[in-house]
């Protein structure tokens, strides 16, 4: 039978594909024909879930934890959410001003839903994680782009900032640790965020779920800072089980913050998936309360791959790498590179390079292109550090070759 050609909904075209996603299957591709490859693209911890927490998973299907739960998540969980916003983040909420979400990028998703219209926009930092963008739009809102400062932990060019304000601007998306740089923003810039916040009226959805994946420092929660300070600044504040846990797959997130607003991301969230699954929702309680040394143990070993990649990236000519203050990438610049040649093919830009590392030596990254950073290319430290040495070193093999 002839199909008919389907019109899709005008979003469809707007919104752009995960191409994050497009490397890991290049990558896989690869590997079913027996290729050895070694993935730099992983976004995830390359640990499994910490045992205490996997037995809680499976009691909760023994013990019938199988069915619907409450739309904005398990009253038990919203209070181990509250307790552990108190006690790690020294933030007093209630269960009604928490949001259970099937991960945080549905919490992440809602808020942008609940907060923005058409003719709103949005600031969003560059680099950016590919999706808030793509978020922003998918709310019929514009992002506007704001450079940071790669020698200060990516944190906001605030001069970029001032000079892209427009009475349009409803709201701002904030991400310390970073997704792709691994910047962590200091104290000073992020009050001086939630001020300018304060006075023109923003929401700030502050995404932290890489805030127990800090290496230098201590972490604080931009709400905190916005209650010490007295700022007033309305944030929402959105956090993961998923980089903290090793729970990725379990996908559950949370959102905090004005109870109006997580009532409005939960009348959302309802119409589209009711809740999180309650399989996850019982695993997140037993992970929220339980023994947190598996978390502390994960750290460790992600610093010293982090100060790994960072010598050996460095190590390369031309190539230079910022040490990050946290979450689990290397942002390294590559831009010295751009506009050389291989086989009289020139190296246009990271997506090319990017490309040829995998083509030539079989190692899979994340172009910067794609996150808003020409010349950049992001390398996940997921991975041993027996791969990160024989990667980096098929690395520097690759880029010996460009002329
Ligand atoms: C910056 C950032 N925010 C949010 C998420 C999503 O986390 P979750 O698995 O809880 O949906 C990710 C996952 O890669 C991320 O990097």
């Amino acid at each position: 039978m002839k199909s008919k050609t389907v019109k899709l909904a005008s979003r469809v075209e707007r919104v752009k594909p995960s191409f994050t996603l497009e490397m890991a299957s290049k990558a896989a591709d690869m590997r079913s024909q027996g290729i050895d490859v070694i993935n730099f693209s992983v976004g995830e911890p390359d640990f499994n879930t910490p045992e205490h927490i996997i037995a809680a998973g499976k009691a909760a299907m023994d013990d019938g934890y199988t069915k619907y739960t409450a739309g904005p998540g398990m009253i038990e969980l919203r209070q181990a959410i509250c307790e552990k916003l108190k006690r790690e983040n020294k933030l007093e909420y209630r269960p009604t001003e928490i949001l259970v979400s099937n991960g945080e990028k549905q919490s992440l998703y809602n808020a942008c839903q609940a907060l923005f219209d058409k003719g709103d926009e949005v600031v969003v930092f560059s680099p950016y994680w590919v999706s808030f963008p793509e978020f922003v739009r998918l709310a019929d809102a514009e992002p506007v782009l704001v450079n940071t400062l790669p020698d200060k932990q990516f944190e906001a060019d605030f001069e970029d900032l001032e000079n892209k304000i427009t009475s349009a601007i409803k709201g701002v998306i904030v991400n310390s640790p970073s997704n792709p740089t691994g910047g962590v923003w200091g104290e000073e810039a992020l009050i001086r965020l939630l001020k300018i916040a304060a006075l023109h009226d923003w929401t700030i959805i502050s995404d932290e779920c890489y805030e127990r994946l800090i290496f230098d420092g201590e972490f604080i929660s931009t709400e905190k800072l916005n209650r010490d300070h007295n700022i007033g600044a309305r944030v929402i504040t959105c956090m993961s089980l998923s980089k903290t846990y090793a729970m990725t797959g379990w996908r559950i997130g949370y959102a905090a913050g004005d109870q109006t607003i997580i009532e409005a991301m939960s009348k959302l969230q309802g119409q589209a998936t009711s809740c999180a699954n309650s399989i996850g929702q019982r695993a997140a309680i037993a992970a929220l309360t339980g023994d947190q040394r598996p978390v502390e143990e994960m750290r460790l070993q992600f610093k010293e791959r982090r100060d790994l990649m960072v010598k050996l990236l460095n190590d390369i000519p031309g190539v230079s790498c910022a040490v990050p203050g946290g979450a689990f990438y290397t942002f390294p610049n590559f831009s010295e590179y751009l506009g050389k040649k291989v086989n009289g093919k020139v190296i246009q830009d990271s997506f090319d390079l990017s490309d040829y590392i995998l083509n030539s030596e079989s190692v899979v990254t994340v172009p910067g292109d794609g996150f808003g950073a020409p010349g950049h290319i992001r390398f996940s430290c997921a991975t041993d550090k027996e791969t990160i040495k024989r990667g980096l070193s098929k690395v520097a093999n690759a880029l010996e070759k460009l002329t």
